[in-house]
C-alpha cells in the first residue's frame, strides 16, 4: 500500500516523506457524486457548500476544488481565516462567513475580499459602518426562527431594515436561518422555523435580492420547503448522514473519508497474557494480535476502546485493549493478515464513521472533525 508524503502547507508542512504508514484517503469521485444528490433534491436551488471546520475534518484545500468543479455556486466558512485560506485556493467563487466578522478588524479585510457577511448582531452594522469604507457589501441578515443562538428576532427585522436604507452601497441578498431539528424530518419545529422564516421574508424580502437561505443538509435531503434559493449542505457533501440510525451510503450518499492505516507488528498471546496500558485487556485464549499506527493522537477516540469494528486485508474483525496515543490493536485470531496488511479504521472500505459516531455516543459531525493533522489527507480520483 502506497501512502501520501506530504501535506498542505496552510496546517503543517512536512518536508520530507512521511512513512508512518497513516493516510485519510478523499474521494473525489465520492464529492462529485453527494454534490449530484444535492442537485437532485434541490434542483432550483444555488449550493452554498459547508467547507468549515476543515470541510468537516476532510481538507478543504482538497474538497473546496472538487467541490467547486463539480458546480457549488459557493462556500461557507466560519472564520475569517477559513476564509483567507479558502479564497487562497482562487476558486472563484463566494465565501460567505457564517458568523459574519467577530470584530471590527475583519472588516476591512473582508470588504477587500467581497466575502458575503451574515449578519447577526447589530454592533456588527457598527463596525461595517465604520470599517467599510465605500465597499460595495453583501450582506445575509441572519434571523432567529426558533433555534436561539444566533440572528434577529422576526419582531426588530422591519427597524433594521429601514436602518439599512441609509447604507444604499450595502446589498442585503436576503434573510438566513438556521434549521434546528432538521435531522428529525418529522418534527413539527421544523414547519414551524419554516414558518416564521416565510413571515419574515413576507415583511422585509422586498428589500432584499431574494436569495434567502435555511437548509443545511437535513433540509436539503428531506424537507424541501425549506429549500429557498441557497441551500447549505455540509456534511452530505461529505457522505454522511444528518439523520440518527442512517448512514450515507442507505441514502444514496457515498463516504468521502477512507482512514486507513496498516498493521506494523503482530504478537502471539497466550491464554493470561495482557495486552496494552493499563494491561487492561487479558487474553483469554490463545490469540493474534496486530498493532496498527492509529491512536487518539491521530483522532481515533480512545473511548471507542475495545471491541470497535476495523477492516484488516477486507476482513472485519476488531479492536482490543486500550488505544495508545500513536497505536491500537486488532484481533487477527481469525484474520489472514500479516505485518503490512492494510487496515481501515473508518469510512468507504472499513465501518461506517456514523456507527463509530453512534457508538461513542456522538455525531458524525463530530466524528469527522476529530481526525488530526498529523494523518495527512490525500485526494484519490
Ligand atoms: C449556519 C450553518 N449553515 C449550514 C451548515 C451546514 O449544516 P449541515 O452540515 O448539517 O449540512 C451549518 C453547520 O453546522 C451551519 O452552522
Amino acid at each position: 500500500m502506497h501512502f501520501f508524503h506530504g501535506i498542505f502547507s496552510r496546517l503543517g508542512v512536512y518536508h520530507w516523506r512521511m512513512t508512518r504508514p497513516i493516510v485519510a484517503d478523499i474521494s473525489a469521485a465520492a464529492l462529485r457524486h453527494n454534490v449530484a444528490v444535492v442537485r437532485e433534491h434541490a434542483p432550483r436551488a444555488q449550493i452554498m457548500a459547508a467547507v468549515k471546520a476543515n470541510a468537516y475534518g476532510h481538507a478543504v484545500t482538497l474538497c473546496a476544488p472538487v467541490l467547486a468543479e463539480a458546480g457549488v455556486d459557493a462556500f461557507a466558512v466560519a472564520s475569517l481565516e477559513e476564509a483567507e485560506a479558502l479564497h487562497a485556493l482562487r476558486l472563484e467563487r463566494p465565501i460567505c462567513l457564517l458568523g459574519g466578522p467577530f470584530d471590527a478588524d475583519e472588516v476591512s479585510v473582508a470588504a477587500a475580499r467581497a466575502y458575503l457577511l451574515v449578519i447577526h448582531e447589530q454592533r456588527q452594522l457598527r463596525w461595517l459602518e465604520t470599517h467599510a469604507g465605500d465597499a460595495a457589501l453583501r450582506l445575509f441578515i441572519k434571523v432567529d426562527t426558533g433555534m436561539h443562538r444566533l440572528g434577529f428576532a422576526p419582531e426588530r427585522l422591519p427597524a433594521l431594515f429601514a436602518a439599512l436604507q441609509r447604507y444604499p452601497r450595502w446589498e442585503v441578498l436576503g434573510l438566513m436561518s438556521h434549521l434546528a431539528r432538521s435531522d428529525t424530518p418529522d418534527d413539527p419545529f421544523n414547519r414551524q422555523q419554516a414558518g416564521v422564516f416565510a413571515d419574515a421574508i413576507a415583511h422585509v424580502g422586498h428589500a432584499t435580492a431574494g436569495q434567502h437561505s435555511l437548509a443545511n443538509s437535513g433540509g436539503v435531503l428531506a424537507l424541501p420547503f425549506t429549500h429557498q434559493h441557497w441551500v447549505r449542505p455540509g456534511l452530505m457533501l461529505y457522505g454522511l448522514s444528518p439523520f440518527a440510525g442512517r448512514r450515507g451510503s442507505e441514502i444514496g450518499l457515498q463516504p468521502v473519508l477512507s482512514w486507513r492505516s496498516a498493521v506494523v507488528a503482530i504478537r502471539e498471546l497466550g491464554p493470561g497474557d495482557w495486552l496494552g496500558y493499563g494491561a487492561a485487556w487479558q487474553a483469554p485464549a490463545h490469540c493474534r494480535v496486530g498493532v496498527v499506527a492509529a491512536g487518539y493522537g491521530d483522532g481515533y477516540p480512545r473511548h471507542l476502546g475495545c471491541g470497535a469494528p476495523v477492516t484488516v486485508a477486507g476482513q472485519t474483525t476488531c479492536t482490543l485493549a486500550r488505544v495508545s496515543m500513536d497505536m491500537l490493536f486488532v484481533d487477527l485470531t481469525d484474520v489472514e493478515a500479516d505485518i503490512g496488511a492494510p487496515v481501515v479504521l473508518m469510512g468507504a472500505g472499513g465501518p461506517p464513521l456514523e456507527s463509530l459516531a453512534a457508538e461513542l455516543g456522538t455525531i458524525s459531525y463530530e466524528m469527522s472533525c476529530r481526525m488530526q493533522m498529523r494523518v495527512p489527507r490525500r485526494l484519490v480520483s
